[in-house]
Formats: structure tokens, C-alpha cells, sequence
């Protein structure tokens, strides 16, 4: 699954069925969304990979891809009511 956000192209939950992995089929679906992306002029195209999944990191070394330092943060999604109670709404 790949994305625009209006300023960078993304790409998300790349997976290749386990018989059919080594036959180039990853590399061309990244091929495939840098196509799509390329319809927007989208600069660059970004990536997040598990810390612990060291066989996609080598993947996307191996397809050209570079490794960048980022802090990734996330939260569980609040409602205004949840923001309240923890006394966080402006
Ligand atoms: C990562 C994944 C998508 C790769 O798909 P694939 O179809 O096997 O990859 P390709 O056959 O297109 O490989 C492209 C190149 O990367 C290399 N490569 C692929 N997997 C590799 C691995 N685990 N370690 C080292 N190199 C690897 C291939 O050898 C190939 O190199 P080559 O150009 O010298 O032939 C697949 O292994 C997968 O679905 N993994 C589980 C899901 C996952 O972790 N997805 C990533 C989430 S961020």
C-alpha cells in the first residue's frame, strides 16, 4: 500500500506471499508505488520498518534505499472526552 500526503510519497505493509519470496516481486510492487507516487512529483519516498525486522532493512538496502534517523512517536487515538479526563484539552 502506498500514499501521498502532499509532500512525501509513502509506503506501508509491503508482503510477499513466503513461496514467492526471491523472485523480484518485492522489488517491482516498490517499483510499482515509486510509478504512482511519481504522478505527483513526490521528491522522496518513506518507509517504516520494525527495529527487530532486520530481513526488510537488508531488503531495502538491497533495493537502494537508505536508512534515516528519525523518532518515531504514536499514541492510541483519543476522543475530545479521553483528552478531558486526562486533563489535556485546551
Ligand atoms: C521484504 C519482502 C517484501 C521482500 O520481498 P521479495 O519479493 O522476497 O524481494 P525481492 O525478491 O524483490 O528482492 C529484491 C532484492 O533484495 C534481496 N533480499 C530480499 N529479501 C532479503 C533478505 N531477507 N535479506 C537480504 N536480501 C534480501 C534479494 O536477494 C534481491 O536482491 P538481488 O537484487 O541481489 O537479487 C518479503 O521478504 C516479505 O514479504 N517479508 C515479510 C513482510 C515484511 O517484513 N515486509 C516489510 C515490512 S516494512
Amino acid at each position: 500500500m502506498c500514499g501521498w500526503d502532499g509532500h512525501r510519497g509513502w509506503i506501508y505493509y509491503l508482503g510477499v506471499d513466503n513461496d514467492f519470496r526471491r523472485w523480484g516481486v518485492g522489488r517491482k510492487l516498490i517499483w510499482h508505488c515509486e510509478d504512482w507516487l511519481g504522478q505527483f512529483g513526490a521528491p522522496k519516498v518513506q518507509l517504516m520498518v520494525r527495529s527487530e525486522n532486520e530481513a526488510a532493512a537488508r531488503f531495502y538496502e538491497k533495493i537502494g534505499y537508505e536508512e534515516d534517523s528519525f523518532r518515531f512517536f504514536y499514541r492510541r487515538t483519543a476522543t475530545k472526552r479521553h483528552r478531558e479526563q486526562q486533563s489535556e484539552a485546551p
